[in-house]
């Protein structure tokens, strides 16, 4: 069975390609590497002793598309492709709705014409916003989201709802992830953050490896345990695994589903810096500085849908996620 995966080449997308093909899937990749780069194809036939298609192109391009879906049967898009930094976002908005609402509506009609109707999208907990309470579960009403790319992924889930209103043969889920971390146990394939890493654990791991000199924490007076903030970080492999799950039940049956990927388990700023050091051994010098802008004091997942309906759940943890991302880092 064949599936085309769009932003296969970057973070989460390579580590979803190995679980497929460890599942015998046959993969074609579709990536413009605006944020990824081609010797990652060769690192997941490393790992996974098979090498998926690759394809270098741009969702935006529907004919492209269309041929691909006529060239082989291809069962199932996993829908991975977009911009996905905050900051970047609020400076290029049209950037962020053309690349990645305009970009979905391209690929779903090439869909429609190539007939394939069967999706597992790539959304975000930012979606819940800052109105709703944590844990937070899947029938809690859309947040308001504060910056474009939130409105981006809130915005293709209402167009992906009501698609599925307008035609009944689709097959959707749609997965809202909590906080990916960590790398592949290998140390072949990780996140590779342009520029200065906008997220925590990137940033740690660049300061341990003395490529940055000390990490700010962003607030120490939030209403947490410790005052900093709270987020369910989630192994990248772990949300790979849950992908290969909602894949088969998007291959099972019609309909419209939403499951949040994470773990359930908070953890603050302070608690992840200090099992990073623990783990690996190295030194994470920090300060300190006031919140940053947007910033939520918790964000964690009520895990129990997916655990019942997906019959999925996180298994690794935070020492995993913090050895996993050093070896990654420490091998780049
Ligand atoms: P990533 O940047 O590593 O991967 C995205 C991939 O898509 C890149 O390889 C990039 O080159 C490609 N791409 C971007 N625009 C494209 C286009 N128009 N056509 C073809 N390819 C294109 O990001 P990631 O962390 O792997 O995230 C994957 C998806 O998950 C994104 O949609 C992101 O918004 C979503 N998501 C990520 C996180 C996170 O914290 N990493 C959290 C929630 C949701
Ligand atoms: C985590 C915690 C920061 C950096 C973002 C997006 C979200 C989703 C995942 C895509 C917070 C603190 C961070 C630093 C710090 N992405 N921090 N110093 O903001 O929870 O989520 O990525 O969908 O939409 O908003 O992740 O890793 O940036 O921050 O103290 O240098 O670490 O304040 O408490 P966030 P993050």
């Amino acid at each position: 069975m064949s599936v085309l995966v769009t932003g296969g080449t970057g973070f989460i997308g390579s580590h979803t390609v190995v679980e497929l093909l460890a599942k015998r899937y046959n993969v074609i990749i579709l990536d413009n590497l605006s944020n990824s780069c081609r010797e990652t194809v060769d690192r997941i036939e490393q790992i996974a002793g098979r090498a998926p298609q690759f394809v270098e192109g741009d969702i935006r391009d529907k004919s492209l598309i269309v041929n691909l879906l006529q060239d082989e049967p291809i069962e199932a898009v996993i829908h991975f492709a977009g911009l996905k930094a905050v900051g970047e976002s609020v400076q290029k908005p049209l950037e962020y709705y053309k690349n990645n609402v305009y970009g979905t509506i391209c690929l779903l009609e090439a869909m429609c014409a190539g007939g394939c109707k069967n999706m597992v999208f790539s959304s975000s907990a930012t979606v819940y916003g800052s109105e709703n309470r944590p844990p937070f579960n899947e029938a809690m009403p859309d947040g308001v989201t504060t910056n474009p790319y939130g409105t981006t992924k809130l915005t293709i889930e209402r167009i992906l709802r009501e698609l599925y209103i307008s035609d009944k043969d689709w097959s959707i889920s749609l997965l809202r992830y909590f906080n990916p971390i960590g790398a592949h146990k290998s140390g072949l394939i990780g996140e590779r953050p342009s520029g200065t890493p906008n997220n925590l654990m990137p940033y740690v791991s660049q300061v341990a490896a003395k490529k940055l000199k000390k990490l700010s924490i962003f607030g120490k007076d939030f209403d947490t345990a410790d005052g900093t903030g709270v987020r369910d970080y989630i192994h990248v492999v772990d949300l790979a695994k849950g992908h290969i799950h909602a894949l088969e039940r998007v291959l099972g049956n019609s309909g419209l589903d939403v499951f949040n990927l994470g773990t359930g388990k908070g953890c603050s700023v302070l608690e992840l810096v200090n099992t990073f050091q623990q783990v690996t051994g190295q030194k994470v010098p920090y300060s300190f500085e006031k919140r940053r802008e947007g910033d939520i004091a918790e964000c964690y997942a009520d895990t129990s849908l997916a655990k019942e309906v997906l019959g999925w759940q996180a298994e690794l943890g935070l020492e995993d996620m913090c050895a996993d991302a050093w070896r990654w880092e420490s091998r780049e």
